[in-house]
């Protein structure tokens, strides 16, 4: 037993093992994002789907029909990935900036605007998700979703605020994707543009769809 938590304690402190774990909850986050936007695509099914509730009022109030303890597991289990993603990525960042030369620091190395700007727009995502939680999730009433969400989005700072939130996302999750991709698998010259355009595919099509609800809903589609 002592060994298994000695060889965890060597993992954790070492910056390839930091790496990796920021890696793999940054996967798991990945996943959690697809299975929200399938559910969330669930509105684009109109507004009634069956007496006066519609596809996305079944979602949400499916959600909540689960025993508590398994929701707050799920809940508790997101809230601890997301955390040592965060920890550990910003440890991760001072030891790179710390081991930087002078030269380096000065901004010569060759870096995208995605992976130069992956804490801004980390926290970025991370304040959205407060405000999101606070407006949807705790103030939300599951059986009338579709209502809260469209009179929500007719706001139109709220639609704006939530574009520019999944425009950081966007950026971030297309450099994480990549990282994990260089992390987890092969890094050879050959195959890392190809890590580069799946990572922007992603990133595009998942916040890209996102996006679409705040907009149909500003462009009347939604209503
Ligand atoms: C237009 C875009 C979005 C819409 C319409 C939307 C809608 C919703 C709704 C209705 C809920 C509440 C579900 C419930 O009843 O508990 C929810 C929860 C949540 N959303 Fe979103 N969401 C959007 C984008 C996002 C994005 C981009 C993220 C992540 C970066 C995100 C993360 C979450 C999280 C973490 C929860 C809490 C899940 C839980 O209940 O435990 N959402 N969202």
């Amino acid at each position: 037993m002592n060994d298994i938590i000695t060889t965890a304690c060597k993992f954790v402190t070492s910056s390839i093992g930091r790496k990796i774990l920021v890696a793999l909850t940054g996967a798991c986050l990945l996943l959690f994002l697809v299975g929200h936007l399938a559910g969330n695509m669930t509105i684009f099914g109109g507004d009634v789907a069956a007496g006066d509730r519609s596809w996305i009022d079944f979602y949400a109030t499916g959600l909540h029909s689960m025993p508590a303890w398994l929701l707050w597991s799920i809940r508790l289990g997101l809230l601890a990935v997301a955390l040592v993603h965060i920890v550990l990525a910003l440890v991760l960042k001072y030891e790179n900036y710390n081991a930087r030369t002078h030269y380096q620091k000065e901004g010569t190395l060759k870096a995208t605007l995605s992976s130069r700007t992956m804490v801004l727009t980390g926290l970025m995502v991370f304040c959205f998700i407060v405000f999101h939680l606070w407006q949807l999730t705790f103030n939300g009433d599951p059986a009338n979703c579709y209502q809260h969400i469209l009179h929500a989005f007719q706001q139109p700072v709220c639609s704006i605020f939530y574009i520019i939130a999944i425009l950081c996302l966007m950026m971030h999750v297309r450099h994480g994707l990549q990282s994990v991709l260089q992390t987890v698998g092969l890094s050879t010259r050959k195959v890392r543009p190809l890590y580069n355009i799946v990572s922007w595919a992603f990133a595009i099509v998942v916040c890209g769809a996102f996006i679409s609800i705040p907009v149909c809903v500003m462009l009347g589609i939604l209503k």
